[in-house]
């Protein structure tokens, strides 16, 4: 699959396309914190951290700091400032941060667009602190969720199943770098409040699978949604499932500085 550039069109749109409801933020905040060392403050990376919707949920949440990594300047010139985030040029096969220096990633669908996972993996493993944890929020070509804009665009699951690792293989690749399992949540977000929210977000093809998608697809679909949406008499909120892998660096396997 031709590898999706931020810093075409999706820059534009993505953090609009892309905006959180006040109860999705809540949603993932507690998520993140059941799944994150115990101690406070953590520091975090936030690797793949396009428009920082999360980066500074992340500071607030665990006290920081916290540091976004992206390697599209187009997305990173669209996060907002914090006191306690700092956003860098990078990726994932090569962070730039020193050894041991952090206690939790985020990968924020992310994974299925690293060019190197393995070299991510360990790269994951170097910055990691002894406990430290990741937390891979993606979809998984074995376990993909009934998604709602799935059904007006017929190709785009068969696209998703291609484009993103099943969970299997994601296990192997980072237990091949230390990071061992520990859990696998199914998290279910508000993506909009209503039928009509969500058309008028999708409209804005913020998704990396649309530029996958045929012109006449998108439109077909779009129309679709449109025509459903203006049927809709009451708000009809959509929710979204989706999975959070945590994985944790076993204690033998940290880089040894402090
Ligand atoms: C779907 S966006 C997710 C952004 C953010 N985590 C969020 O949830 O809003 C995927 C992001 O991964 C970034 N990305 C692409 N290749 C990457 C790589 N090799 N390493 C790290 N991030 C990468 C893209 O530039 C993009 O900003």
């Amino acid at each position: 699959m031709k590898p999706v550039d931020y810093d075409g069109r999706q820059h534009t749109v993505y953090a609009t396309g892309r905006a959180l409801p006040g109860e999705t933020t809540r949603t993932w905040a507690e998520a993140f914190s059941a799944r994150a060392p115990a101690q406070r403050p953590l520091t975090v990376l936030d690797l793949g951290s396009g428009t920082g919707r999360f980066t500074p949920l992340l500071a607030d949440t665990f006290g920081g700091p916290v540091y976004g990594v992206e390697p599209s300047s187009g997305m990173r010139e669209q996060a907002a400032a914090h006191p306690a985030v700092r956003y860098l040029q990078g990726r994932g096969e090569t962070v730039p941060l020193p050894d041991s220096t952090c206690d939790l990633a985020l990968l924020f669908l992310s994974l299925h667009h690293f060019t190197d996972p393995p070299a991510a993996a360990a790269e994951l493993r170097r910055v990691l602190r002894p406990g430290g944890r990741v937390l891979i929020r993606s979809t998984f070509s074995d376990r993909m969720p009934d998604l709602l804009w799935h059904r007006y665009f017929p190709s785009a699951r068969g696209i998703e199943e291609r484009t993103f690792p099943s969970l299997p293989a994601t296990l192997d690749l980072f237990a091949a770098a230390g990071l061992e399992f520990v859990a696998l949540d199914r998290i279910r977000e508000l993506s909009a409040p209503s039928l009509a929210a969500y058309a008028e977000r999708l409209r804005l093809r913020a998704i990396s699978t649309f530029e996958h998608l045929s012109e006449a697809e998108i439109e077909q679909g779009l129309a679709a949604l449109a025509t459903d949406a203006a049927a809709e008499q009451v708000p009809h909120p959509v929710y979204l499932d989706s999975d959070l892998l945590t994985l944790a660096l076993r204690r033998a396997e940290a880089s040894c500085a402090g």
